[in-house]
């Protein structure tokens, strides 16, 4: 099979873990990688064996011998790099949060449907084996009635002023970079279209938020109690709870086991996902290939995303399934309304 030719734009810090789960995905390719920097994408380009190295976004785009481009910017930029990639007839994976608002996602979105090219949010948590395996679960009443979803994200990020995070001109702050996986849990377990959004946030001295607390109402005794923080030190697990037990999921927005939890069981069943073989690649350990997988199987949760989005290029799909345009712009209306409420507007919008 031909492999799926990608391009990564911006040499960042999630540049390269895309970089390296993309040695595990049998039909895939990186063939360029473009910088603001050309010594920076030269320095990337040789430390995973890529062919060609452009010091502009615009060089990168024009690759003929790329078929799809993969953006790791900040979030501030998504919006430009998507649809310069999309004007340059690239498919796009464009990291999350999607865009800073549900306008500039529109935009985006209506760029690849005039150019009939695919586009996806890389919102990697979604395509996790660990979630079918739940989703199944919930189906089946294992822990009754789902009445709450809990989860946490919190990083402790030196506050930096220039760090992307704490800079409102690249859309910093914990909602759109770390606070987006507790929504998306809850979405993924309630949908995501509450009836009522209650929340606080404390701000960094630059303006943007530094932790947050959510309180989604979904209706009928459904809720959802979600956390995050740029400087904070918390367990980050998600809790789906029932009314007759419980699923925990350790990490929960990287995901690899969760555990069961039945209230008339004494059992607490743990599931586990792991790189479950090298068979793509063979047996034998001699083979290059082989060695590479093992040191970036850390990377093995990037690569159902890139699987999903190769599958959907390949078939000629527009967008995912299973990450679907509405939901990405569903996911930002809600961002917008929780800033709404925290008054909190980035200086370019
Ligand atoms: N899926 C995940 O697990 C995960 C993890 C971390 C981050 N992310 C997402 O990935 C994106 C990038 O995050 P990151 O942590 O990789 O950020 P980062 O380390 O700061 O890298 C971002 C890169 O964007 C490029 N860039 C373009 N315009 C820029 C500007 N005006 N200011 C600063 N940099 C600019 C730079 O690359 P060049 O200098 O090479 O042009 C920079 O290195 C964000 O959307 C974030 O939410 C996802």
């Amino acid at each position: 099979m031909k492999p799926i030719r990608w391009g990564i734009l911006a040499c960042g810090t999630i540049a390269h873990a895309f970089a390296e789960a993309s040695v595990l995905v049998p039909d895939c390719v990186v063939g360029a990688v473009g910088s603001r920097t050309l010594s920076k994408a030269e320095a990337f380009a040789a430390q995973y064996g890529i062919c060609r190295a452009y010091g502009s976004y615009e060089e990168l785009a024009a690759d003929p011998n790329i078929d799809a481009i993969y953006v790791a910017s900040p979030h501030s930029e998504h919006r430009t790099h998507t649809l310069l990639a999309l004007r340059a007839g690239k498919h796009v994976l464009c990291e999350k949060a999607f865009a800073v608002n549900a306008g500039q996602a529109r935009e985006m979105i209506a760029e690849a449907k005039k150019q009939g090219l695919f586009l996806m949010e890389a919102m990697w948590t979604r395509f996790l084996p660990v979630y079918g395996d739940i989703k199944r679960l919930l189906e089946t009443d294992a822990i009754g009635e789902i009445r709450m979803v809990r989860a946490n994200f919190s990083i402790r990020q030196p506050a930096d002023p220039a760090h992307r995070l704490y800079n409102p001109a690249l859309a910093g702050g914990a909602l759109l970079d770390v606070g987006i996986y507790p929504l998306t849990l809850a979405a993924m377990v309630f949908g995501s279209r509450p009836k009522a959004i209650h929340t606080a946030a404390s701000m960094t001295p630059q303006g943007v938020d530094e932790q947050s607390v959510i309180t989604l109402d979904y209706g009928d005794g459904r809720l959802a109690s979600l956390t995050s923080g740029l400087s904070l030190s918390s367990p980050n697990d998600g809790f789906i709870l029932g009314s007759d037990g419980y699923i925990q999921i350790p990490r929960f927005w990287a995901a690899d086991s969760y555990r069961l939890c039945q209230a008339d069981s004494n059992l607490a069943q743990t599931h586990s996902f792991s790189v479950s073989s090298f068979d793509d690649y063979g047996d034998s350990k001699e083979n290059p290939q082989c060695r590479l997988v093992e040191r970036y199987q850390n990377r093995y949760g990037y690569t159902f995303e890139i699987k999903e989005a190769n599958r959907c290029i390949r078939q000629g799909l527009l967008q995912s399934p299973q990450m679907p345009w509405s939901e990405s712009v569903a996911m930002l209306e809600l961002t917008d309304a929780i800033r709404a409420k925290w008054g909190l507007r980035y200086p370019f919008e």
